[in-house]
């Protein structure tokens, strides 16, 4: 297994493209990939799965992160996310708080198929975020 230092953005961005294949979605066309590097330098996959009970479909992101916790992840460096917007699609906001748990200081990189790309940290696009901490706050 790879270091996590030597697992290339350009890996993790194939591995979101790879993803967003495979995504799920009759529904909205809108069709994520993202691809979770862990702090051991493992990658997991995820794309959207919708369902005909709209509310029941799941994110990308989440599909990524529920992947790499039940292989016993529970530490990510980056993320990467590929959609065909036009422009580069940051996490939602449930998915924002979704892997926020696991990692506050995690790397956001998103990519449009046609070349566009963006990056945040997860702190800047969840200020203020509630953590496990905040439930031991008396
Ligand atoms: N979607 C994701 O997979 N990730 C996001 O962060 C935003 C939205 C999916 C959900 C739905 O299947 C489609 O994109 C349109 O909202």
């Amino acid at each position: 297994m790879s270091d996590a230092s030597s697992k290339t953005a350009q890996e993790l961005r194939e591995a979101a493209t790879g993803a967003m294949a495979r995504a799920y979605a009759p529904y909205s066309d809108f069709r994520v990939g993202a691809a979770l590097l862990s702090a051991d330098g493992s990658v997991f996959t995820g794309c959207n799965v919708e369902n005909s009970s709209y509310p029941v479909g799941t994110c990308a992101e989440r599909g990524a992160l529920a992947a790499a916790v039940v292989a016993g992840h529970r530490s990510f460096a980056q993320i990467a996310i590929v959609t065909d917007a036009e422009e580069p699609a940051s996490p939602c906001g449930m998915c924002r708080q979704a892997l926020v748990e696991f990692a506050p200081n995690l790397q956001v990189t998103s990519y449009t198929t046609s070349g566009a790309e963006a990056c945040w940290s997860l702190a800047d696009l969840l200020p203020h975020p509630f953590t496990p901490q905040s439930l031991h706050l008396t």
